[in-house]
């Protein structure tokens, strides 16, 4: 498998969001690197092809739906990587994590009703939360040391305030934490204590970096009444754009107002690439998924050496989980637009500016670090030039 990770692959007019889109979206004729979007720019499993080819020689594409081999495959793939004990029935393949979010939303609230996010958040958060009409109540993480935590006395207040529902993501994008499993525990306690439903965005679930180790929501008892799961193999294993994600809910009446609003809209499975791709991912992935984890942290300690070494001023958050790193900048004293503007037309980088994980974090940026180390190091590089105006 060597070099799986270390070549880089051409995805420059592919229809990739990352690679083609990137001019367009930082305004700019100029060629960046883009490592925003999160997907990854690797090579997926052989498995995964082997798998897709298979099914491309059939030669029949009609509609489809997930047998019980697959869910067996995806049962056995939480049971076996993250020590989470699930029966067939809890699990729905559905086409997407933010779509699934997003009904669920309709599901079990009303118009008008309290929706918490912890920020920094993913951006759709912020979209689906005020989309449906419902309330966005903002929690802001707390920065201690370079690493962030829970306010768990002002989520309290917003529960107290009549927050129904809190869209939790764990491991957390942008901050890269992995929460652990006393934070759950207090997290959930909360939620048990004020019926509040925890979807718990658990997409980034797989890369578990530095021996830190996902603790899914699913297993919590407390709350197996409110919880719901959100989970896809895209960002493990390089194929999100084939849509393929899955809802793990325990209790069957959340299941089922979920799953019946998602068939309301007529959103059903996963389309049969992304239902064969992730059922041999689950199935074969695991040497892959591990060399891949090895692959991330050693790019994740060439970013935190480079910045230690040429830009030390700029604040690395501690990097546990997920293949994307949160770097506040705001020690160099730019201000927002500024910083904005250096990264794009004077470093060539596309990150993701921090404004879009909310407002107060226009002085952060997200690096996806999901590419070839070759990339990475040049990036790093091209980073050094922030310093200057031109
Ligand atoms: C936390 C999180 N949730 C969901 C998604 C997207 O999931 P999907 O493409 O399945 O909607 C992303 C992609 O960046 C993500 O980071």
């Amino acid at each position: 498998m060597a070099g799986t990770f270390d070549t880089p692959i051409r995805r420059l007019g592919t229809s990739s969001i990352k690679w083609d889109r990137c001019k367009k979206k930082f305004s700019t004729d100029k060629e960046l690197i883009p490592l925003w979007i999160a997907d990854t720019d690797f090579r997926a499993p052989e498995e995964v092809m082997a798998a897709i080819h298979e099914r491309t020689d059939h030669g029949v594409f009609g509609y489809t739906f997930a047998m019980e081999d697959y869910l067996s495959a995806v049962s056995g793939w939480f049971r076996r990587r993250h020590g989470l004990e699930t029966e067939l029935s809890w699990i729905a393949p559905t086409y997407g994590v933010v779509t699934a979010l997003r009904f669920t939303i309709e599901a079990l609230t009303q118009p008008g009703d309290k929706v918490m996010i912890l920020t920094p958040a993913y951006e759709p958060f912020f979209a689906i939360v005020q989309n449906t009409g419902r309330t966005l109540v903002e929690c802001p993480l707390q920065r201690s040391g370079e690493s962030w935590y829970m306010d768990f006395d002002r989520i309290e207040d917003g529960f107290r305030g009549g927050v129904k529902m809190m869209i939790f993501c764990s491991p957390h994008n942008p901050v890269s934490r992995i929460w652990t499993a006393e934070e759950l525990g207090q997290l959930t306690a909360l939620c048990a204590r004020y019926g509040v439903y925890l979807a718990s965005d658990e997409i980034h679930c797989d890369v578990e970096l530095f021996g830190n180790r996902f603790v899914s929501l699913g297993s919590f008892e407390n709350v197996r009444d409110l919880v719901m799961c959100y989970t896809a193999p895209g960002k493990s294993f390089s194929m999100s754009g084939l849509m393929a994600s899955n809802l793990i809910i325990p209790d069957e009446r959340l299941r089922t107002a979920v799953t019946g609003k998602l068939g309301d809209a007529w959103i059903m499975s996963p389309n049969i690439f992304g239902l064969v791709a992730a059922q041999a991912a689950y199935e074969h992935g695991d040497a892959w998924l591990d060399e891949e984890l090895r692959y991330l942290e050693g790019n994740s300690l060439l970013v935190q050496e480079a910045l230690k070494n040429t830009l030390p001023e700029v604040r690395v958050s501690r990097h546990e989980g997920t293949f994307l790193m949160w770097l506040d900048f705001s020690a160099l004293g730019l201000g927002e637009q500024e910083l904005c503007r250096r990264i794009v037309d004077v470093c060539g980088l596309g990150l993701g500016f921090g404004s879009h994980y909310g407002a107060q974090f226009g002085e952060f940026m997200r690096i996806n670090i999901g590419c070839a180390r070759p990339l990475l190091a040049q990036a790093m590089e091209r980073l050094t030039r922030v310093r200057s105006a031109e």
